[in-house]
């Protein structure tokens, strides 16, 4: 995309106000410096009120004004609500719940994504849209559709039911390799007939993990192709024009780098928690994951200008509060700061959720707030497009992830939805186990340390990285094997973690001790597990003279009971009938080292362990004061480094050696910088003749 300024804006509902609050929306965006907004997310009721009318007027109307005032649009496709006229017209539109149940009307995004009557609708709605605003002064990006799966992630209706059939046929060709592949031999569940396949629906007990976890794939890839009917009629119409999809951020629903190729920029909606201690960090793994999809800058299509209203209790982000975490945001390579919604709604759903511009009006502190940020942001020209360079890479896998938490999109949200999980798909080890937790477990330590860290899907190139981690990866599929042999061949540091490589991609059990195909690299085979109970711990014992570790540490959750074959034990498990045995193993392979921990360990560990294999790989750490995050973005020979204070108080930082400008305020600094509660600098370095 080529926009050359950070983008600052909103979704922007025209449709919701009558057109004299336009005029006055325009003078607010102007002054609040805002250059881009979203149009018509959810107006398709509006632009095509029954089957063979099509009306553009109020949005040319809007569209046109915007344009006048030198404000871009990102026009909605539409597409994620649909009218009322479409649903009652067609019988397979509403998606089916996992008990059968189909859903009512009455809310968004409540089609079924396989439903040829809905696909067909949206063709045809995209093609009117992309031929009236084709060439539109306005029009610099279109955003399809809106929250993928949000509502709609899972659907067992007869429509995916066929489309399942016919992607399994393709997939293994004969039903003798299905069956195979599926272990149908198993409780008798044989098919002798594609028909026979249903979707796996609740059912009287344990269902089929091969089959849940194909059925996850099948709609995964059904989001993808859904998303490229509407790519496809827009490239053919508005070639030039990019494309973007707002994700909702919840990796667990769909496998989001299937849209990789098809993206033209990747952007999201981010809505961290205030009331909760870990949102910063959770915002950072989640910019992390977004920024890594491309290894480009992303957008922030959303963010709350105050509070939500679905959280159980919704409060406000605290004076200085939103400018903190836009600024977050752009620091781990947002080129924009946009926001859930321009004004705040009269009536409807959303009216208790904040808005740009308050029910309060212009003189309401969040306006304030806003108005300046879209100011201060308009000297950030120099930050678009830059990168930052991570030497780390955490790997996330949607299939270990499917395999490990609920198939249907809970996964690692709440113990509940464990607990439903297991107790009603698949006979499982423990409900403690938390996929998203664990990679957060590993992100946080690095964070901590203010190390970068990019979140790569499993089956991307890892190779430029100097360490790699897999947490639970407990499905491993073909190839990977030797892509980490060869990775730590050449130098790179690997790290394993319990609960991996137990299974194939058919989810059938490596045989002969666990780890399976990471054997060789890792030095180890598992021959028992044993998942802790709630509040259950075990100890990791240190094996004496480590410099940098403890005696011992904490673990829980679980416990791999593995022999070493070629590995170094660096600790052994404290406790019970498997003390002595191998808790965190260090193999040699090659140039470099892959490491294996066999249980979940406490924070203290995890931050002596990191710092350990950072120093072994001379990765630089920043040890800044309690709250204060720091991340570099770069571009060519520049450097943008970004201090944000999380911190209740106001706090001084150690600068290293230099002198640097602050972009924000455009004062100086040497040795010491001040922050205050809340506080942002962005620094850049200057060069000895002080520029
Ligand atoms: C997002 C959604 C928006 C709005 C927002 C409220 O998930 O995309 O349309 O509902 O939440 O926080």
């Amino acid at each position: 995309m080529k926009i050359n300024k950070i983008i600052f804006g909103a979704d922007y509902f025209p449709e919701q106000w009558p057109e004299d609050v336009w005029h006055d929306d325009i003078r607010l965006m102007k002054q609040a410096n805002v250059n881009m907004v979203s149009l018509a997310i959810f107006a398709w009721a509006l632009l095509q009120p029954d089957k063979n009318t099509f009306t553009f007027d109020w949005l040319d109307n809007i569209m046109d004004l915007l344009a006048d005032n030198d404000i871009d649009v990102c026009l909605g496709t539409a597409t994620a609500a649909q009218p009322n006229w479409l649903t009652q017209k067609y019988d397979d539109i509403l998606f089916v719940r996992e008990s059968g149940q189909r859903v009512v009307p009455g809310s968004r995004q409540t089609y079924c994504i396989n439903s040829p009557s809905y696909r067909k609708a949206v063709r045809r709605l995209v093609k009117e849209m992309a031929l009236h605003y084709k060439g539109h002064r306005a029009l610099k990006l279109w955003h399809i559709n809106n929250e993928y799966a949000n509502k709609n992630s899972m659907c067992f209706c007869k429509n995916c039911e066929h489309r399942f059939q016919a992607w399994l046929k393709k997939k293994y060709g004969t039903l003798d390799s299905l069956n195979d592949c599926w272990g149908t031999v198993f409780w008798g569940e044989k098919y002798f007939a594609w028909e026979q396949i249903n979707t796996p629906m609740a059912s009287a007990g344990g269902r089929n993990g091969a089959k849940l976890l194909d059925y996850k794939r099948f709609l995964s890839e059904s989001f993808y192709t859904l998303y490229m009917e509407e790519v496809n009629v827009l490239r053919e119409i508005t070639p030039d024009v990019p494309i973007t999809t707002n994700f909702e951020g919840d990796w667990s629903k769909f496998d989001h780098s299937l849209f990789k190729d098809d993206l033209d920029v990747v952007s999201w909606n981010s809505y961290p928690n205030p009331l909760e201690p870990n949102a910063r960090r959770r915002a950072a793994l989640r910019h992390s994951m977004m920024r890594s999809l491309l290894g480009k800058p992303f957008m922030l299509m959303e963010q709350a200008p105050s509070q939500v209203d679905w959280y159980p209790i919704n409060v406000n982000k605290r004076p200085g509060q939103m400018r903190l975490w836009s600024y977050q945001a752009i620091a781990h390579g947002s080129d924009s700061v946009m926001f859930f919604q321009w004004r705040a709604s009269k009536r409807g759903t959303e009216k208790y959720h904040s808005g740009m511009v308050p029910h309060y009006g212009e003189e309401a502190r969040v306006f304030r707030e806003i108005a300046s940020l879209g100011g201060e942001l308009t000297k950030l020209q120099d930050i678009v497009g830059s990168t930052i360079d991570a030497s780390v890479a955490i790997l996330m896998d949607n299939d270990a992830w499917w395999t490990v938490d609920s198939p249907y999109g809970t996964g690692g949200k709440s113990l509940d939805n464990e607990i439903f999980w297991a107790s009603n798909t698949q006979p499982f080890p423990t409900v403690l186990l938390s996929y998203l937790g664990e990679l957060e477990h590993y992100f946080n330590a690095f964070y901590r340390l203010n190390v970068p860290v990019d979140v790569i899907p499993a089956h991307y190139d890892f190779s430029k990285y100097k360490i790699v981690i897999a947490p639970l990866l407990h499905l491993i599929k073909p190839g990977f094997k030797e892509a980490v042999e060869a990775f730590v061949t050449n130098g790179g540091t690997f790290v394993a973690t319990y609960f991996s490589g137990f299974v194939d991609e058919h989810v059938g059990v490596f045989l002969n001790g666990y780890v399976g195909p990471l054997t060789d690299v890792l030095g180890v085979k598992v021959e028992e597990y044993d998942p802790l109970p709630l509040n259950g711990s075990n100890r990791i014992k240190m094996i004496a003279g480590l410099d940098g570790f403890e005696n011992e540490y904490a673990c829980s959750v679980w416990c791999d009971i593995a022999h070493a074959t070629t590995t170094k034990t660096l600790a052994t498990f404290g406790d019970d009938y498997f003390a002595g045995a191998p808790c965190v193993t260090e193999n040699e392979f090659g140039a470099g080292k892959a490491y294996y921990i066999a249980t979940r360990p406490d924070a203290d560990f995890m931050h002596d362990f990191v710092c350990k294999i950072l120093a072994d790989q001379n990765i630089e750490i920043h040890l800044l004061p309690e709250g204060v995050e720091h991340v570099t973005r770069q571009q060519n020979k520049h450097k943008f480094e970004f201090y944000l204070n999380h911190g209740n108080n106001d706090v001084e930082v150690q600068l290293s050696q230099g002198k640097y400008k602050d972009l924000l305020t455009q004062t100086s600094h040497e040795s010491i910088l001040r922050l205050a509660r809340h506080g942002v600098s962005i620094l850049r370095r200057l060069n000895d003749y002080g520029t």
